[in-house]
């Protein structure tokens, strides 16, 4: 059987994805917004990425409708999750918090901005997402509403981040994944279940959606654990080493570089079987997965 060509395929989502997230850009530049939270906003928002949540969201639409047609449902739910996403790294990088000079390849929002636009580029950029997402007749965007507020806030990303910078965090497996599927896995998961209600997917698609979320969301965390050792900051867009430099308990700090592989390895092999009904075999939920651990960047 041919190999899923997940090099074409991530460049075609990821291409849809950006063209999305430009339109609603535009929108907010032509809102009549301060000219230059707008452009600090875009700053960030268009500053590349892999774009894996929204390109989840958008798949798992897809998979259920059995059709690639971008519905303003999908779309708005994809871009909701990147504006999540990008405020969410503004907000890590600023120097009260992960204190980080580069992301996505070029200075951090604070260094170009200053710290205090920083802070309110990320407070807009989540704020907007929801008005993305409630905006529209659709009565399931009150249900990704509630998702996205559900894996963004004190019981997902923001409490994930509160574990990961308390002082009194022990060094232990069990807490690092508690704390990895809070910061990063939640939100993960929601572009999953969030892409399966805008698809109109049944009970069973939700459940396989978050399995597979909740296994993909622990693999990319460890994944990024890894890379922070591993790898280069001209590979990443971002330092390395940063996490050690912060004294942040991570996979490979705790369980060494070997078991965290392993680990993940084990997370994708969960969210393969659990996609397998929906997509067959070697479909391109598959291919998301295991290029979230074999990523090199
Ligand atoms: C980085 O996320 C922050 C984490 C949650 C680990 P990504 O690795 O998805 O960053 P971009 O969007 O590709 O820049
Ligand atoms: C960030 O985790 C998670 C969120 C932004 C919610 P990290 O601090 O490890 O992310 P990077 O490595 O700076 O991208
Ligand atoms: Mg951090
Ligand atoms: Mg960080
Ligand atoms: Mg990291």
């Amino acid at each position: 059987m041919a190999q899923f060509d997940l090099d074409a395929f991530l460049r075609t989502q990821q291409a849809r994805v950006e063209s999305l997230l430009l339109e609603r850009a535009d929108r907010l530049s032509a809102s009549g917004a301060p000219p230059r939270l707008v452009e600090s906003m875009r700053y960030s928002l268009l500053a590349g990425g892999k774009r894996l949540r929204p390109v989840l969201c958008l798949t798992f639409a897809d998979t259920v409708a059995q059709a690639s047609l971008v519905s303003a449902l999908a779309a708005d739910a994809a871009c909701s999750l990147e504006f999540v996403h990008t405020y969410s790294l503004v907000h890590d990088d600023l120097p009260a918090m992960d204190d980080d000079d580069f992301r996505r390849g070029r200075p951090t929002n604070h260094k170009v901005y200053g710290e205090a636009m920083a802070i309110l580029a990320g407070d807009s950029l989540l704020t907007d997402a929801f008005g993305l997402l409630a905006d529209g007749p659709e009565p399931v965007r009150g249900a990704l509403c509630r998702e996205l507020a559900v894996a963004s806030g004190a019981a997902g990303m923001v409490g994930g981040q509160v574990l990961d910078t308390a002082e009194d965090r022990p060094a232990n497996l069990d807490y690092l994944v508690r704390m990895h599927r809070l910061k990063t896995g939640a939100l993960i998961r929601a572009a999953c279940r969030m892409g399966v209600l805008a698809g109109g997917g049944d009970a069973e698609a939700l459940v396989r959606a978050q399995m597979y979320g909740d296994a993909v969301g622990l693999a990319f965390q460890i994944a990024d654990d890894v890379l922070d050792v591993t790898s280069t900051q001209e590979q990443l867009g971002k330092p390395v080493g940063a996490d050690a430099d912060a004294g942040r308990f991570t996979f490979p700090a705790v369980v060494g570089l070997e078991e965290s592989r392993r680990l993940a390895d084990a997370q994708v092999r969960l969210a393969v079987e659990a996609v397998r009904p929906l997509e067959g075999e070697d479909g391109p939920l598959a291919a998301l997965a295991r290029y979230v651990v074999e990523r090199k960047f």
